[in-house]
């Protein structure tokens, strides 16, 4: 099936901020669009999404050079290529591009028109597209990774760690999992507005961060799953990111709400304090992007105790991926498609990180859209788990909600194995 047209506008993405949507439509009037995300705490390593840098237009940031493009070089070398063969319409948009971190076109316009072909061919087969995707392999439903508080760069720098999360451990099916974290959000709004602290929600939907210690979230949290009826550890475990790389100054970690710096020894000692004292079951970047004998260092001590995610460190990045499985840096490695900025590259890195034992977690960006695309490249991939921020805020439950559809229309060839996929992946958390 043969691409007709291509184009794109610039719409706006969860925190107001111009972004790309690209529509591509088939020879048989099917269309599919691809909407772009983008983060805030970004990694150095990640492909480059191009903006404009205009001052006097949308603070710089809008992108209609990326537009541009779409129109006009992409479209023409796509347009009459088979829309089914994905591999090498994304090859020929990596080529095209020509460089390593896709900046001369913008991984937002190439990332755009990538989505957007993926979603025309499940159009033009009249099938969801976790079923295209996935080649009708894909019937894992995953296990949610929900936000509680929201910090760091998307609660500007209200507290140091970036998301304090919860996983429903004991859940046997996804909606139940959905279940947990409801009571567990809603009794966190309580124990806040108990303290006279709740002051509405950061950028991915958790709660603002209004503590003086990294500690005092813990400790919310904490109340927040006793509250609503959990016992902290067996029905709930906690999740962080910690977005190192943020914190990463002059060779240094900081913790700038409590004026606290450290070596990168120090800093990897006080979380293993904290995996020691609170039920953590997973942790991300830990440590900055390019400390890679800090991430070695902590992947050895927590063993297989827990999941431990690469995000800035790896960028979704096959290259980086390869050399974190070589050196042991982790055992998991978060997923993002304007990391890497193709379907087909996704892919990729995904397969790679499964075909390493590792676990992959397919996530969303702190700035978000409408698209579920990660709901269905979730369940296409059989990855296991999801990350899209909190339970509330549309662009967030979009992709709840459509995992909530996908698990509808795959009916009884739905699977669920909630934190078995830790054990699967060798992973044994402490039994509490
Ligand atoms: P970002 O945050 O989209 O701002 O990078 C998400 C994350 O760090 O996982
Ligand atoms: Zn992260």
């Amino acid at each position: 099936m043969k691409i007709q047209s291509v184009h794109a506008l610039q719409i706006f993405d969860s925190r107001g901020h111009p972004t790309v949507e690209a529509i591509v439509e088939l020879e048989n009037g099917v269309r599919g669009r691809g909407l772009v995300p983008s983060g805030a705490s970004t990694g150095s390593h990640e492909a480059i999404e191009l903006r404009d840098g205009d001052p006097a237009r949308f603070r710089g940031k809008s992108v209609f050079r990326a537009v541009a493009h779409v129109d006009g070089e992409i479209a023409r070398a796509v347009v009459g290529r088979d829309a089914f063969d994905q591999a090498a319409i994304d090859d020929r948009l990596v080529r095209l591009d020509g460089t390593s971190d896709k900046s001369r076109l913008g991984a937002n316009a190439l990332l755009g028109v990538s989505m957007a072909v993926a979603q025309a061919t499940a159009a033009a087969r009249a099938v969801p597209l976790y079923e295209s995707l996935g080649g009708g392999a894909g019937t894992l439903l995953p296990l949610p990774e929900i936000q509680i508080f929201g910090g760091g760069k998307h609660a500007h720098g209200r507290i140091d760690i970036q998301d304090f999360m919860v996983m429903a451990l004991r859940a046997r099916t996804y909606e139940e999992a959905l279940e947990v974290t409801f009571n567990v959000y809603h009794a966190a709004a309580d124990v806040m507005r108990g303290r006279g602290g709740l002051a509405g929600v950061a950028d991915e939907g958790g709660y603002w961060p209004n503590f003086d210690r990294n500690e005092d979230v813990f400790e919310a949290l904490l109340a927040a799953i006793v509250q609503a009826g959990y016992t902290p550890g067996r029905e709930v475990g906690l999740s962080l990111d910690i977005a190192a790389t943020d914190l990463f100054r002059e060779g240094h970690y900081e913790l700038g709400r409590e004026k606290r710096r450290f070596t990168s020894e120090q800093f990897s000692a006080l979380l293993l304090g904290w995996m020691e004292k609170y039920p953590i079951v997973s942790i991300e970047d830990p440590m900055a992007e390019d400390d890679w004998d800090g991430w070695r260092r902590m992947n050895v001590a927590i063993g297989r105790r827990c999941q431990l995610i690469g995000d800035d460190h790896f960028t979704t990045n096959l290259a980086r991926i390869d050399r974190g499985i070589a050196a042991g840096t982790a055992n998991a490695v978060l997923i993002k498609l304007n990391q890497i900025g193709t379907v087909t590259e996704t892919l990729r890195a995904i397969r790679r990180t499964q075909a390493a034992g590792w676990l992959p977690v397919v996530s969303a960006r702190s700035g978000e859209t409408e698209d579920a695309f990660i709901a269905h490249l979730a369940v296409a991939t059989n990855a296991g788990q999801l990350k899209v921020g909190s339970f509330s805020r549309s662009e967030r439950m979009a992709k709840w909600n459509e995992v909530l559809r996908i698990h509808q229309h795959l009916g009884a060839r739905a699977r669920f194995v909630g934190a078995g996929i830790f054990s699967e992946h060798g992973i044994t958390l402490p039994s509490r």
